[in-house]
């Protein structure tokens, strides 16, 4: 295995541009189940996960070409219906199939993803949503085998919390039934935003985009797609927030500011500069602490769109420790999505976990030293280059398949920000 070396306590300046967003990625890939045809997908990351779920729709008869950031995925001869454990086991998002499954097909028999590194990730809403649309899901042997005797019948559907995937594989499962189909309580992630205008350009209609109250008036039939995937927006607050903890400054390019309104509310809080354009993020100290960077604490608090994203909790953490006073950390999205804490408190961070909250009493912009360290989850491993960066001496970060996830070409463009970092044999 590989890990991750990086000599920290060089400041980061330059440009980064960002690549398309993996959670935007993977359900436009689902949707292209929906009916036969070349479906063009523009601003693909190369990631892990986005080779993962190639593999599961070649796995299903999808025929795949990719040309740069370009992905075509033919999905006329599908010859089955089943995701089978060992590829969903690896990437809890092959669920999204479900829906787009069913839909076309009447049936579907997917692998329960299980759970992961930072909870029990349970997709009971997905389950009471398609029994809500009338499919029979029979839970046995790790799988959900589910059937519907002739198309989807349109319903309400509440989401007890508005569950990302779940408003997404319902979405898809809703496109093609009968009669008209209300989502309440709906997640509005611009990920769906980027799912909604894929199936509205596919012929599907879909009215509510951006709301928690999304309205799906059934079609008979859809069109192959072509769409491009928005900037990822996780990325994007990781590199703002790298270039933070460094006292460096920069501009990050091909992000769309519209989609972080919570993490650049808290950096300007914090004491940083931020300037906006339509597709980029300048990210700079006053003049009057360039020299000795004094950062200010602040509390954060993980909620749903348009709230601060959980998928940022990690790295923000990781800023904090280098604050100059204490805040508090709450995590209300995920049951255990601390991880990081054990191995930041490794590199020196005084953090104290109570509960879904963490008290984070800052050490300065110089409170961090190098140490060998473990990644644990995607976003955790983010956590964990950031302190590297901002640390002083050398760090050491192992199992780094976990950052190969999400960040595409993560070594090139720390580099191209003036990191020193790079990849060595474990
Ligand atoms: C999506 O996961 C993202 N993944 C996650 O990003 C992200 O952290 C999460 O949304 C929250 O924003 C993709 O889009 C592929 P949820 P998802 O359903 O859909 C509970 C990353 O790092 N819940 O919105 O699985 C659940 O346990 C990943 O890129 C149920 O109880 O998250 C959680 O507490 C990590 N039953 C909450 O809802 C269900 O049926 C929100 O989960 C579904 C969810």
């Amino acid at each position: 295995m590989e890990k991750l070396i990086i000599e920290g306590g060089f400041p980061l300046h330059g440009e980064v541009r960002i690549s398309g967003a993996k959670n935007a990625a993977l359900p436009l890939m689902a949707a292209t189940l929906l009916t036969s045809g070349r479906h063009t997908l523009r601003n693909v990351p190369d990631l892990r996960d986005t080779r993962t779920f190639v593999r599961l729709l070649e796995n299903l008869g999808v025929k795949s070409e990719r040309y740069d950031d370009v992905l075509i995925l033919d999905s006329t001869h599908l010859n089955h219906t089943e995701a089978p454990y060992d590829l969903v086991k690896t990437m809890r998002a092959s669920v999204l199939v479900l829906g787009p499954l069913l839909a076309r097909f009447g049936k579907a028999k997917v692998s329960l993803p299980g759970g992961c590194a930072i909870g029990a990730r349970p997709i009971n809403f997905h389950i009471m949503g398609l029994e809500r649309l009338g499919v029979i899901c029979n839970l046995e042997g790790g799988y959900v085998d589910a059937h519907v005797d002739g198309p989807m019948q349109g319903n309400v559907i509440y989401f007890d919390i508005p569950s990302v995937t779940g408003t997404e594989n319902l979405l898809m499962a809703a496109v093609l039934a009968e009669g008209t189909t209300v989502l309440k309580n709906a997640a509005r992630e611009p990920e769906i935003g980027n799912l909604i205008d894929m199936l509205n350009t596919m012929g599907a209609r879909i009215d509510g985009r951006d709301t928690d109250n999304l309205t799906v008036h059934g079609v008979k039939e859809l069109n192959p797609a072509e769409c491009t995937i928005i900037p990822d927006r996780i990325e994007t607050g990781t590199y703002l927030i790298a270039i933070a903890a460094t006292g460096g400054s920069g501009k990050v390019t091909g992000c769309n500011p519209a989609h972080l309104p919570a993490l650049l509310e808290k950096l300007r809080c914090a004491g940083l500069l931020i300037d906006e354009t339509a597709d980029s993020i300048s990210i700079s100290w006053p003049a009057r602490l360039r020299e000795v960077p004094i950062l200010s604490s602040v509390d954060i608090k993980t909620m749903p769109f348009p709230g601060y994203p959980t998928d940022l909790q990690a790295q923000y953490m990781a800023l904090m420790t280098l604050g100059s006073d204490i805040c508090v950390i709450t995590e209300t999205i995920f049951e255990n999505r601390f991880m990081h804490v054990a191995e930041l408190q490794r590199m020196g961070a005084r953090i104290r976990v109570d509960g879904h909250s963490a008290v984070v009493s800052g050490r300065g912009m110089q409170g961090l030293a190098g140490a060998p360290v473990m990644a644990t989850d995607l976003r955790a491993s983010s956590s964990l280059v950031i302190a590297g960066l901002a640390a002083s001496g050398r760090t050491d970060i192992s199992r780094i398949y976990h950052l190969e996830r999400g960040y595409e070409n993560l070594v090139e463009k720390l580099s191209g920000l003036g990191a020193r970092v790079w990849k060595e044999q474990e």
